[in-house]
């Protein structure tokens, strides 16, 4: 990796605890997981009539049966230990027990995991009741080409830049939005580490990816403006609301940098 590092002389490198070890990718894998397990056991419940605390409920259920720690409850100020985001809320969905789920709503459940100290992040996208409107079907595929283009994009020795760069392209194709307020993240040792994973913007730009790394690409992906806005009467400040009340749609995975591409850590 040195010569590569001094190859890249001039653009933004990784410092080296952004380069995990094969111990700590072992620990991060191992998070991932009880990620998938506990995402799964959500596909199972989820059905119209189910309220979102009841998807809270489960998730924190499943931490405690396999010695996870939930690592969005408490996370500056958040309540919950999932984030659970219908139709028009692009992500940070609060879980409550008004929100109840009606047929052909889209939700993505966003779900953190802490296993021995190490961290994974991923969410999934479900339609209530298996159909929705066509239209809100093709977001969901796309948001779901949009990570999967992300991570081909992500090349060893190449640039987050082009990543952003990939899934911008593929969704003007649509005439969708990409959410620029929120970004993937490296992940990990920590919740959230360098780099920031614009989903959006210009190849060549943005840090060096490099073996070792682990971070995510979690794509927001609005039907309509790619604005965004929290509303001031919210009583905790973190529902993330698209600027047309459109829906939005977002997938999540946690990612390793290998010499040959990305590897999943959260499947
Ligand atoms: N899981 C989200 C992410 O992908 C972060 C949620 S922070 C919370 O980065 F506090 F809202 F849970
Ligand atoms: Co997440
Ligand atoms: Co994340």
């Amino acid at each position: 990796p040195y010569t590569t590092l001094f190859r890249s002389k001039g653009k933004l490198v990784p410092t080296r605890d952004l380069i995990k070890t094969p111990e700590q990718i072992e620990g991060i894998r191992k998070s991932g997981v009880v990620n998938t397990g506990c995402l799964d056991a959500v596909a199972e419940i989820i059905r119209p009539g189910l309220n979102t605390q009841e998807i809270d409920d489960l998730c924190m259920q499943y931490c405690k049966d396999n010695n996870a720690i939930p690592a969005c409850l408490n996370y500056e100020g958040y309540p919950k230990s999932v984030c659970t985001s219908i139709n028009e809320v692009v992500c940070h969905g609060i879980p409550k027990e008004e929100d109840v789920l009606e047929e052909g709503d889209i939700i993505n459940v966003d779900m953190t995991t802490i296993v021995d100290g190490y961290y994974a992040d991923a969410s999934r996208m479900f339609i209530v009741g298996g159909k929705t409107t066509p239209e809100k079907e093709q977001l969901v595929r796309v948001a779901k080409e949009c990570l999967e283009i992300g991570m081909e994009a992500a090349k060893p020795y190449s640039f987050v830049g082009d990543i952003g760069h990939a899934i911008e392209k593929h969704c003007k194709k649509y005439g969708y939005g990409v959410v620029r307020d929120l970004c993937g993240h490296g992940v990990g040792i920590q919740f959230h580490e360098e780099p920031e994973v614009l989903h959006y913007g210009h190849r060549g730009t943005g840090m060096l990816l490099v073996p070792g790394m682990v971070f995510t690409i979690e794509p927001m992906i609005n039907m309509g403006t790619y604005k965004v806005f929290i509303d001031a009467d919210d009583p905790y400040g973190w529902e993330v609301i698209t600027g047309d009340e459109k829906p939005s749609a977002q997938w999540e995975h946690t990612l390793v940098m290998t010499e040959t591409g990305v590897e999943i850590l959260t499947h």
